[in-house]
């Protein structure tokens, strides 16, 4: 009985504490941008978050630091010992290793690998995650004050990229996140800056324009906070969007066409996918918050 009333109280906190944080984040985020306006880039960044849950910033990072980070991060890619891979096949999917040696985890699968943890690598990347704007964005976004971002180093290849740390190519049938789907129930940042040209070919990351704050989710952004809080939700898997739902957004899908250095930021409320890269390689570094 007493257990049932707890389930039960759980369940309405739960409620309320989804409605009540939606309102704060629009509240809070409509406050500062009267405040400060919308043509600074902090005001673009928020206005672009509240109101199609993204922006870009053009060539945010010069050529020659985009240059470094690659450089770093494929650094540490040729570091991780050869030891760690061999015993798996090339179509294996590794899904959380860690590598001692380099103090990162890696993600692998055919064609693709991530490098998780690579801010804590070396100085200049370890910069990068403490850039200072980002970090202002987060807070006001989901008002967690952080240090730092996890930086994740990101490349997908199609067969021609010669590394033996990530054989294989990209397929179809091994693109998790070609799914529609959305990272958090509650508003939260991520970022990327493009280490390379992205084009159709390449794969872009894309984006349901304005879904972070479509209603029509809600019962999906509530199932996913209910599994969160150790309760049971109706739905199977309540991050997992159902592909017609994108006829509903058919001329508001963003697909992050970015030239080398741009920085697109987003809110992990939003639905997104991965489109399948069909030529080339796509190298990106995420910041997550
Ligand atoms: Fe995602």
């Amino acid at each position: 009985m007493f257990s049932k009333l707890k389930i039960f109280l759980k369940s309405k906190l739960v409620f309320a504490n989804f409605f009540l944080g939606e309102w704060l984040w629009k509240l809070r985020l409509s406050i500062i941008i009267l405040l400060i306006g919308k043509k600074n880039n902090l005001g673009k960044a928020l206005n672009g978050l509240k109101t199609k849950g993204y922006y870009v910033f053009d060539n945010y990072y010069s050529n020659q630091e985009v240059e470094q980070i690659k450089e770093s991060c494929h650094f540490q890619l040729n570091l991780i010992p050869n030891s760690y891979l061999s015993k798996y096949n090339v179509d294996d999917y590794i899904e959380n290793l860690d590598i001692e040696e380099n103090n990162i985890s890696i993600e692998r699968m055919s064609g693709s690998i991530k490098l998780k943890k690579i801010n804590q690598t070396g100085n200049y990347l370890k910069k990068i995650s403490q850039n200072f704007f980002l970090l202002s964005l987060s807070l006001i976004q989901q008002c967690k004050l952080a240090k730092k971002a996890l930086l994740i180093f990101s490349l997908s290849h199609d067969g021609s990229f010669k590394n033996d740390k990530v054989p294989g190519s990209v397929s179809d049938k091994n693109n998790i996140a070609s799914r529609m789907h959305f990272d958090t129930y509650y508003h939260s940042l991520k970022a990327y800056v493009a280490l390379e040209d992205i084009t159709q070919d390449n794969g872009p990351f894309a984006y349901l324009e304005g879904s972070s704050t479509d209603h029509s989710l809600n019962e999906n952004y509530l199932g996913s906070a209910r599994v969160n809080h150790n309760l049971k939700s109706d739905i199977q898997k309540p991050h997992e969007i159902s592909e017609n739902f994108k006829n509903k957004y058919k001329d508001k899908i963003f697909y992050g066409n970015q030239k080398k250095g741009d920085l697109v930021i987003m809110d992990t409320k939003g639905i997104h996918f991965a489109s399948m890269l069909k030529k080339g390689q796509r190298e990106l570094l995420w910041f997550y918050y």
